[in-house]
């Protein structure tokens, strides 16, 4: 699947050498790689599986684990203790049952729910964000705003997308310089790890010592702007580069995303060989960049929405097969219902219910096992969330807060986060299969959206009110604490 043309010049991405080529991915990778060895570590079975059905060009991830997993450990600490049922390096506890371990092991590198996706193995979907992406860079030569959710897959889908312009020879730098961002720092950083060799100052009377750094080296050696960084960019020949900024709904500084902007700027003005991807959480690309009408139109905006549920449902087969796994119809759609289109939230929940299957020494996921895991998870969140749900429901003989919440908090899921009362409504029949007066409704949602401490918030659009959840994250405690 190798959409990116070659037009990097001379070079194919073979010619590309380890040493050559500057490897942000080997930022990225580094990273990555971390991620990635965890989740193929012990885990040689998954990569098998999967490698057989998945077309890929893309670099093969080390397969170290096969060895490990046939090995077993003893633990020496006092036996009554609890211990980890494998060591660090894969090995099974001698005493444990080895199968079981087996597949939960396969089950965790497929569902790993806290780390964004780097195999293109596990990755699933998102096929038009890519197609973008790709036109954007290769046919636009634009800057790309990637924004969308927490959660939703941004890192993951620029992980994998990397990869792809990596193997075009395209050199890709990765970082998410957090709130104190400095510009000079960034930007050093990124172009020490392009070899001087793309420089057009480079030429068959240089010497070896000028050919051999980083476009660092072309840096002023204090701190610098975005002009004196688009003339160092403007060197670059034979190669492109991406330039990736994670997380920068987090960068605070005035300073640095005013640069940003003149910088993308800059680049398009000269036509430089470079292009940014900046990805975070934000409702639309003006929230995320700032309003900059003077580069609105060298900047494509994509947005990362939810999952379908297809996809979704593709993510549970994914991490349910290497642990010899299926689900029973009901409990997939109960999956698919609950986690709404959000990847994170459906590989956490599908982790912990496949737990419990394998637990139970089952091979078919029901809903006693979901049911089971929204239960753990529940009580897995902070006791502030505990307490606030306990104390909303004090006063309410006839769960008719209850009722409310849980309908807010599925539509909050399947709306895209923006519901107005009308839909509250009717999801609250939906889900309850009786009718709620819109007077009764609208008090409650008041009563909600009131004080300091309020769990919806109202926002007020031109066409109507709508409402959202103060902090998402509870609208999916309300959904699984609704389940047990
Ligand atoms: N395309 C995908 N296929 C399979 N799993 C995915 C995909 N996208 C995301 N996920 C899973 O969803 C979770 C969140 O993904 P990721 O960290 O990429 O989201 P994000 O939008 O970058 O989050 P944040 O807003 O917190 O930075 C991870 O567990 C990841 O593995
Ligand atoms: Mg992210």
């Amino acid at each position: 699947m190798n959409f990116f043309k070659q037009i990097a010049g001379f070079l194919k991405p073979d010619d590309l050498s380890k040493k050559d080529n500057p490897n942000h991915v080997e930022g990225l990778f580094i990273d990555a790689n971390k991620a990635a060895h965890s989740q193929t570590e012990a885990s040689s079975t998954i990569n098998q599986i999967h490698a057989a059905d998945t077309e890929t060009t893309l670099p093969a991830f080390e397969n170290i684990t096969g060895s490990l997993l046939n090995k077993t450990f003893t633990h020496s600490v006092n036996p009554a203790l609890p211990s980890f049922q494998s060591s660090a390096n894969g090995r099974i506890d001698a005493n444990s049952n080895a199968d079981n371990i087996r597949r939960r092991m396969a089950l965790r590198d497929a569902f790993v729910p806290s780390q964004p996706v780097t195999s293109t193995s596990y990755f699933v979907g998102r096929t038009q964000q890519l197609k973008r992406l790709i036109s954007a860079i290769e046919e636009e030569r634009s800057h790309v705003v990637l924004y969308g959710k927490r959660g939703l897959g941004k890192t993951s889908l620029i992980n994998i997308f990397a990869q792809i312009a990596q193997n075009s020879g395209y050199i890709v730098l990765l970082d998410a310089p957090g709130a104190h961002a400095s510009f000079s720092s960034l930007f050093r950083s990124y172009l020490s790890q392009i070899p001087m060799r793309f420089s057009r100052s480079i030429t068959l009377s240089s010497t070896t010592a000028e050919s051999e750094g980083n476009f660092d080296s072309l840096l002023p050696s204090s701190d610098f702007g975005p002009r004196e960084l688009s003339d160092v960019l403007s060197l670059l020949t034979n190669t492109r580069v991406i330039m990736f900024i994670d997380e920068y709904d987090r960068v605070t500084s005035d300073l640095f995303r005013n640069q940003l902007a003149e910088l993308l700027k800059n680049l398009s003005d000269r036509g430089a060989r470079v292009s940014m991807v900046i990805l975070g959480v934000a409702h639309n690309l003006d929230q995320l960049l700032g309003y900059h009408p003077s580069i609105r139109r060298n900047v494509v905006g994509i947005p990362v929405t939810r999952m379908n549920n297809k996809e979704v449902s593709e993510i549970l087969m994914l991490g349910a097969r290497p642990s010899q796994l299926t689900y029973t119809d009901e409990a997939e759609k109960d999956i698919i219902f609950k986690t709404a289109g959000s990847p994170y939230y459906a590989r956490l929940l599908a982790l912990y219910s496949c737990r419990n299957a394998i637990e139970a020494n089952e091979t078919v996921v029901q809903l006693q096992h979901i049911k089971q895991a929204c239960l753990q998870l529940s009580s897995e969140f902070s006791a502030e969330f505990h307490d606030l749900y306990a104390e909303l429901m004090i006063n309410d003989k006839d769960q008719v807060i209850k009722g409310v919440i849980s309908a807010a908090a599925y539509t909050f899921a399947s709306s895209d986060e923006h519901f107005t009362i009308e839909m509250l409504q009717n999801n609250y029949v939906h889900l309850f299969e009786r009718p709620i007066k819109t007077d009764a409704m609208e008090k409650v949602v008041l009563s909600l959206s009131m004080g300091d401490g309020a769990f919806l918030k109202k926002l007020i659009r031109t066409s109507s009110i709508q409402y959202t959840f103060q902090n998402p994250d509870f609208a999916f405690y309300v959904i699984l604490c609704d389940s047990v």
